[in-house]
């Protein structure tokens, strides 16, 4: 049988992703020592690109569970010296229980898993970032309930988490108010997928207007760093700061994935202001992971 892999939001239908959800909500409330689910499991995580909390939570994670984790750089993998994609998902299938792979091409995620003989896990690449969706959809729940129905401004750029952002307003049903600079706008065929989940407007004000959550991201990803001059003048006005806050709701939340730039895309008042919730978000990748790893290894 085909393992079940995570790819992308899209790989779950809406009533898994909400089952996620609730499963993480009580993972983190009721940690149990003695429920060691993936006892003498293995989990490669390849990573292309440096990372603080996918890896960590990943690793602390298994180790909850009663497994490990493998951290391995293409600098000292043969993957870094050309080894074919498809002779590295059979090969070190054959050796684990899961594979996460962090990369730039979307494309190398799912060849993977065509080849792998266990679940894959996007850990991010250039076109979506999945896994932190499940912590921020988990935060927005535990903070505030349901989010079906609810309005979430995204400000800045239409990059990896502005697409997986548009996959969850597919999934759980809520409005997503998009304000992207010209030229940064998320991807055509993300756009149609999201039908009328998606609006797009021509300021971050106007995105903002009576949201229940704005969320922002680094103006210039990983693998991105030598456009940051000219990033910082085509993002000027897509900053989350005081006065977009107060376009939204009063009760609105304010996420970022981190790392964040203060002063940049958030200003410090937002990010460590009272509506901010970036660490409760941050530490729910530990628990969201923790329920999708029971999910892929333990449900099929
Ligand atoms: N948000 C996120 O994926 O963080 P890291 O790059 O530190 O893993
Ligand atoms: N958009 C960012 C997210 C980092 C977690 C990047 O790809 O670098």
């Amino acid at each position: 049988m085909n393992p079940r892999h995570f790819t992308s939001l899209l790989d779950l239908s809406s009533e898994e992703f909400r089952g996620l959800i609730t499963r993480a909500i009580e993972l983190k409330n009721n940690r149990d020592p003695d429920y060691q689910p993936l006892k003498g499991q293995v989990l490669a995580m390849i990573f292309e690109k440096s990372s603080t909390r996918t890896r960590i939570s990943f690793d602390a994670g298994m180790v909850h569970f009663g497994g490990s984790a493998l951290f391995l750089s293409p600098r000292d993998t043969q993957l870094g010296r050309g080894e074919p994609l498809q002779d590295s998902a059979k090969v070190i299938s054959s050796m684990v229980d899961c594979i996460m792979l962090r990369t730039d091409k979307h494309e190398t995620v799912t060849t993977f898993a065509q080849h792998s003989r266990v679940p894959v896990i996007n850990g991010l690449t250039d076109q979506q970032h999945p896994c932190q969706l499940l912590a921020d959809m988990q935060t927005f729940f535990e903070h505030r309930g349901d989010i079906n129905g609810k309005t979430v401004a995204w400000i800045g750029d239409g990059n990896n988490m502005c697409h997986s952002y548009m996959h969850a307003a597919m999934l759980l049903d809520f409005n997503l108010n998009i304000a992207c600079p010209d030229g940064y706008q998320p991807l055509p065929a993300f756009v149609k997928a999201a039908g009328e989940r998606v609006r797009f407007f021509n300021t971050a004000l106007a995105a903002a207007k009576d949201a229940d959550l704005c969320v922002t991201d680094v103006w210039a990803s990983m693998g991105q760093e030598e456009e940051q001059k000219q990033r910082e003048r085509a993002f000027k006005d897509y900053q989350t700061n005081a006065g977009i806050m107060s376009a939204a709701h009063s009760d609105a939340l304010f996420m970022h994935c981190l790392p964040a730039h203060r002063g940049e895309e958030v200003t410090a008042e937002v990010i460590d202001g009272p509506q901010s919730v970036v660490f409760d978000e941050a530490e729910n990748r530990l628990h969201a992971q923790k329920a999708l790893l029971e999910f892929l290894l333990c449900n099929n």
